[in-house]
């Protein structure tokens, strides 16, 4: 059921930085001027700053930064988003829900989006730091129609939306570091975790949920991470436009994903290309500091090229070439 503070919302996030009156926001519900004044007091005390200006109304100041459906869907206003995006305050992993939601009949371009992440999960069984109030936790559901090896695809795609997403909002400068790490002045700001959901009978992938972490003005980071994690602060973009940017770029990507147009985009992002690298076997990168050069965890190598499937090209101390395509395996640059 949707509620008047919800209805109200609604209004403030479409007229955001604009004032609208409290007559107009009760003819426009069907409320009483009472019953919006009381909705404007439940909304300031969940965090947003809502201005009463004198003979012109409540404004709902740009600089708010809470995530809401009724925050994203103006910047979404060209798609068909009818139960399809769904805001919670706190969930163990926006994946693991959307996964639920997939095998109970969720629409592809379904979005679950948390404030926090009690159990948010990274690539190779690791947990992704997903505290509240900061940071953007995000999952799309996908539903491809082609096999498990053009889906790891959509991972390499997620990479070059999220950058190009970044790009149009912000001066930042992003770059992927292979497979599809983001970073901005040599630290991670964002990963992406692409799980799929296969038929139990079939076996066949039917749907992917592509899981998007960004470090969005997040300010402490556990001691673990402190050295490599950084954050996209900026004072200009909210979350829930950098998250509708997002959504555009991964769905329009995805519906072009064959021609694979966005590699080219890709190549050029990429933090590794044309560098010495070291290629560590799964379970063996360090978290912290990295072993000295007499170690056997890592064999070095040139990064040359991306290929057309997303791999990354390598070539070896002997000069032979080779194509790593497994995301088992960990770089350093
Ligand atoms: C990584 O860097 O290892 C991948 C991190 C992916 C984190 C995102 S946050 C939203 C989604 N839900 C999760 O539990 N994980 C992904």
């Amino acid at each position: 059921m949707t509620t008047t503070k919800d209805k109200v919302l609604k209004i403030l996030e479409e007229n955001k930085g604009n004032s609208v009156s409290g007559e107009n926001l009760a003819e426009i519900i069907g409320v009483s001027r009472s019953a919006v004044w009381k909705a404007i007091n439940e909304l300031r005390k969940e965090g947003y700053f809502i201005e009463a200006i004198t003979n012109k109304g409540y404004c709902l100041d740009k600089k708010n930064d809470v995530l809401s459906v009724q925050g994203i869907l103006p910047f979404l206003s060209d798609y068909d988003t009818k139960d399809k995006i769904f805001v919670f305050k706190t969930l163990e992993s926006t994946n693991q829900t959307l996964k639920k939601m997939a095998i109970d009949g969720a629409k592809e371009g379904t979005m679950v989006i948390s404030q926090e992440q009690t159990k948010g999960k990274g690539r190779m069984g690791r947990s992704f730091f997903s505290q509240s109030k900061s940071g953007i936790y995000m999952s799309i559901l996908l539903k491809p129609n082609f096999g498990i090896s053009k889906s790891v695809l959509i991972t390499t795609a997620a990479s070059v939306a999220v950058c190009r997403a970044i790009k149009k909002l912000t001066n930042a400068d992003p770059k992927i570091k292979w497979v599809n790490d983001i970073y901005i002045n040599n630290k991670k700001i964002c990963g992406i975790l692409t799980e799929a959901v296969t038929d139990f009978e079939s076996g066949q992938i039917e749907h992917i949920v592509l899981g998007i972490g960004v470090n969005f003005n997040t300010e402490d980071f556990p001691k673990e991470i402190s050295n490599v994690a950084g954050s996209l602060n900026t004072k200009n973009t909210s979350r829930n436009e950098l998250i509708a940017e997002i959504y555009k770029e991964v769905l329009s990507i995805n519906n072009n994903l064959e021609s694979r147009e966005f590699i080219k985009d890709y190549r050029s992002l990429s933090l590794v290309l044309g560098k010495e690298i070291r290629i560590y076997k799964a379970g063996k990168a360090p978290a912290g500091n990295e072993p000295d050069d007499r170690s056997t965890d890592f064999i070095c190598a040139t990064a040359i090229d991306i290929d057309n499937n997303g791999g990354l090209v390598v070539k070896y101390k002997d000069d032979s070439v080779a194509s790593l395509n497994s995301g088992e395996i960990s770089i350093r640059v």
